[in-house]
């Protein structure tokens, strides 16, 4: 089997499965953390890797930047491959002030000036979540291995080099924590089609102190948020 845009076999993927933008960055999550793994796809490039994790099964995958990107592959990966659990593990910008460069931030729900919701959502407003069980355990983890995390709202654009000031204001108002491209239409999308989502983002970009993380500081705080990816599929959805 295979579908437009993902070359693997049935059975390829694991049920759950990491994604991130960049596709070395998949490759250096399966090479650093994987046991055993074996790449899955090369269509595009898109890299997808299956490996063992503490002997459970986990598949990381690249999404490619922005919404239609990342929902194409989420939607293949749930309807093809029967996955049921993304985590998005990837980078974001922030314009708080108490929040600073290589902070995680785990997004409860996600806004976007992105028109793709409303176009699934008979033009209304859909209210883009997280998984709770997924994000409780994201958060009992990074407790539990002594990892300071944000948790709150996330503002996904489709416009990366947008220096609206207005709009800046209004977000930090609105106690919007990060910002990417992509987490809205995936949690919008596991909602629809009855799988579970969770974004994790490390902060890569202040955008209001124009501060920026170099290549080689991005590394220390990706372990970070890749472990608390990790070490959350090991537990089980707890009734609370
Ligand atoms: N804006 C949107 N997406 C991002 C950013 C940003 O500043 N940094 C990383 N992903």
């Amino acid at each position: 089997m295979s579908t437009p845009h993902i070359n693997s076999k049935k059975n390829d993927f694991s049920k759950i499965v990491l994604m991130c933008g960049d596709p070395i960055r998949a490759k250096y999550i399966a090479e650093n953390y994987l046991k055993d793994y074996h790449q899955i796809n090369n269509t595009r490039l898109m890299l997808a890797y299956t490996g063992y994790f503490k002997n459970k099964k986990i598949s990381i995958m690249s999404h490619g930047i922005g919404i239609p990107s990342a929902i194409l592959y989420v939607k293949e990966l749930i309807l093809e491959y029967k996955v049921k659990k993304i985590i998005r593990v990837g980078t974001c910008g922030t314009i708080n002030h108490n929040i600073a460069l290589r902070d995680i931030i785990i997004s409860m729900g996600a806004c976007t000036d992105s028109k793709v919701n409303r176009i699934n959502f008979n033009n209304h407003d859909f209210s883009a979540i997280a998984d709770f069980h997924m994000l409780y355990n994201a958060v009992k983890i990074a407790k539990k291995i002594n990892i300071k995390v944000h948790v709150g709202n996330f503002f996904t654009t489709d416009s990366f080099y947008n220096d609206d000031k207005k709009m800046l204001n209004i977000l930090n108002k609105y106690n919007i924590l990060g910002i990417d491209m992509e987490t809205s239409g995936i949690y919008a999308v596991a909602s629809e089609l009855n799988a579970k989502a969770l974004s994790i983002c490390t902060v890569s970009d202040h955008i209001i102190k124009k501060e920026k993380v170099s290549s080689k500081d991005r590394e220390s705080g990706f372990n970070d948020m890749i472990k608390i990816a990790l070490e959350s599929t090991l537990l089980d959805d707890e009734i609370i």
